[in-house]
């Protein structure tokens, strides 16, 4: 051992066994590329490189260190779209460290990635908000940074068609019981489509509104009413009835054939008692249930009156 320290310590002093022996500095390796999967570079000429250092660096620092002898290196195994500093450090006798040369770069995705997105999720947050959510591919999460959202409704209308740089859309006037189809097509390469994945969603049901009155004319032993709806672009759940609750005298449920035009809707109440007040409450019931009442004090006219 000590003969060999001897004869390396006399080698530096005295260069004595020729221009391998020598401690050598090497230059920056050259032509430093990351071309798909691979780093590839041109070997310096002024030392004979034992080794290189390929370090790679992410703004955590070092992710990967690795030392080889080749001038290739594979650096498959790195996840895609992520940028990197890419930095090569010769090595030569006697580990003596060259200049290191680095690049930044990443690795993108080849042209038979998958893109689609999928997993659609809808988190219902309110009467008119939903949210739905949707997940891309594993390891190309970080590749797109723009969603491209359309929605149709039942109607065929396209009430949305924006871009979006997360994975979620809030849809904030959503319609009860309206039918939804959603379209997500991630951005990646501007100049090609990336596959568009469609997602139908009918919204939750909500009961109506009030009914408004719009009408009344009171007789004798009847009273007749016209109640306007809540319109059918507001809230699609079908509406089956109107209550009139006047308990204890009365509690009866008016059917109604409810349709796209939702008209206002005209019914009579008969068999009352003549000069009286009925209170009563008016709800409307829909699919979802009942809604909210009105409270409406009716009042028969007395016997005697004379209709005209
Ligand atoms: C870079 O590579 C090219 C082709 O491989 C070669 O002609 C050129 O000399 C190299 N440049 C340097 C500085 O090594
Ligand atoms: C990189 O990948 C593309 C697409 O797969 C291919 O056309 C190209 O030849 C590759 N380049 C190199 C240097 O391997
Ligand atoms: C590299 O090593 C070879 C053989 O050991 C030697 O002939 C050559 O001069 C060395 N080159 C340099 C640049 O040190
Ligand atoms: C160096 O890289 C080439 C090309 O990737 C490969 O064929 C060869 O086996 C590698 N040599 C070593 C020693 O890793
Ligand atoms: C792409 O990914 C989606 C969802 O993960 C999957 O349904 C589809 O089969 C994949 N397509 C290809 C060509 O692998
Ligand atoms: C629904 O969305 C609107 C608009 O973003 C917001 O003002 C409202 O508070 C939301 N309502 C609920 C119940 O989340
Ligand atoms: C979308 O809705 C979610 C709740 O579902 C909320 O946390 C988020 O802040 C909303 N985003 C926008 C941009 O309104
Ligand atoms: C959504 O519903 C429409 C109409 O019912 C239908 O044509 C379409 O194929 C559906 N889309 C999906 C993704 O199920
Ligand atoms: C209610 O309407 C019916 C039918 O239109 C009518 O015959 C009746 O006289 C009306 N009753 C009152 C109190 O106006
Ligand atoms: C009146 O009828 C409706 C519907 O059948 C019912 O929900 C309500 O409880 C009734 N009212 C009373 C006081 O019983
Ligand atoms: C109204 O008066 C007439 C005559 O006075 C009587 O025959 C009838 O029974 C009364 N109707 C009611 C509902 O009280």
């Amino acid at each position: 051992m000590f003969a060999v320290w001897l004869f390396i310590g006399l080698s530096f002093i005295f260069g004595a066994s020729g221009q391998s022996g020598n401690i050598c500095v090497s230059d920056p390796v050259t032509n430093l590329t990351l071309v798909n999967e691979t780093i590839d570079w041109t070997i310096p000429t002024n030392c004979n490189v034992s080794f290189y250092v390929v370090n790679i660096i992410s703004e955590d620092g070092i992710v990967y260190h690795y030392e080889t002898e080749n001038n290739t290196f594979d650096a498959s195994f790195l996840p895609l779209c992520v940028e990197y500093e890419i930095r090569i450090t010769p090595v030569s006798l006697y580990n003596v460290q060259g200049t290191s040369n680095s690049i930044n770069g990443q690795i993108l995705p080849g042209p038979n990635e998958n893109f689609t997105v999928s997993a659609f999720n809808i988190i219902s947050t309110g009467r008119t908000n939903i949210t739905l959510e949707w997940k891309m591919p594993d390891g190309v999460e970080r590749c797109v940074d723009l969603f491209r959202v359309v929605v149709w409704d039942d109607d065929g209308n396209n009430p949305y068609d924006v871009y979006v740089a997360e994975n979620y859309f809030n849809l904030t006037d959503a319609v009860p019981c309206m039918q939804y189809e959603f379209g997500i097509r991630p951005i990646y390469r501007p100049e090609e489509d990336e596959p568009l994945s469609l997602f139908n969603y009918t919204s939750p049901g909500a009961t109506t509104t009030p009914p408004v009155l719009a009408g009344i004319v009171e007789g004798i032993t009847s009273i007749n009413m016209t109640w306007i709806l809540e319109p059918f672009a507001e809230n699609r759940c079908p509406i089956t009835a109107i209550n009139i609750d006047a308990s204890p005298n009365f509690n009866v449920s008016h059917p109604v054939q409810d349709d796209r035009n939702r008209l206002p809707v005209a019914f009579e109440l008969l068999n009352l008692q003549p000069n009286t007040v009925y209170v009563s409450r008016v709800a409307v019931v829909n699919s979802n249930g009942l809604s909210e009442a009105v409270l409406l004090p009716l009042q028969t006219l007395p016997n005697s009156t004379t209709l005209n």
